[in-house]
């Protein structure tokens, strides 16, 4: 009997497979392993990744709350805006107030905008969506809800340079007064 006549199937038995579907079964056989081994490691890979992000402290690094803005004669008669904190310090004569320069509908920075009058007054304008403030800081159009922050002044003892104190909010007649 030659090697054909074993690959021959018996009467009423099973065909023999040829060798190129054992191959594609093997293959089969191979893809659907190796899809159950990810689908476990992912299975074990998603609840470890959770529990090393909770040894992870949740912090916001926030910027300082009490700077310095520098030197008194940095302040003349009038206002100045100091950008890297978005507050405004205004002068007159020898007391001084700040006001923040966060728009209190969504956080936008105001601008400060000349009146047309021009009789030394002016106004705050939101530039996001038309909140506009007056002189003191009181919100009277747009969707801002509630007036501009005032901020606590003081000197500082060792340079003698202006801090603003955000952590301590002030009513809108305080003044630093200083002596000129
Ligand atoms: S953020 Fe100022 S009006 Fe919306």
């Amino acid at each position: 009997m030659s090697s054909s006549d074993n690959e021959q199937p018996a009467e009423g038995g099973n065909p023999t497979v040829p060798e190129k579907s054992k191959e594609q079964g093997v293959s089969r056989r191979g893809f659907v392993g190796s899809a159950g081994l990810a689908t476990v490691g992912l299975a074990l890979a998603i609840p470890a990744a959770m529990s090393f992000r909770s040894v992870i402290p949740n912090v916001l690094y926030e910027p300082p709350r009490r700077f310095k803005v520098g030197a008194l004669e940095r302040f003349t008669e009038g206002g100045v805006f100091v950008a890297e904190h978005r507050v405004f310090i205004f002068r007159e004569q020898d007391t001084l107030h700040c006001i923040g320069a966060i728009c209190s509908h969504l956080g936008c920075t105001v601008q400060l905008a000349k009146m047309p009058d021009a009789e030394g007054g002016f106004e705050f304008h939101c530039p996001c969506h038309g909140s506009l403030f007056r002189a003191d800081g009181t919100n009277f159009a747009g969707p801002a809800p509630r007036p501009l922050d005032y901020y606590t002044l003081e000197i500082a003892v060792d340079d003698g340079q202006l801090i603003v104190d955000k952590s301590r909010p002030a009513d809108k007649l305080w003044r630093l007064t200083v002596r000129s």
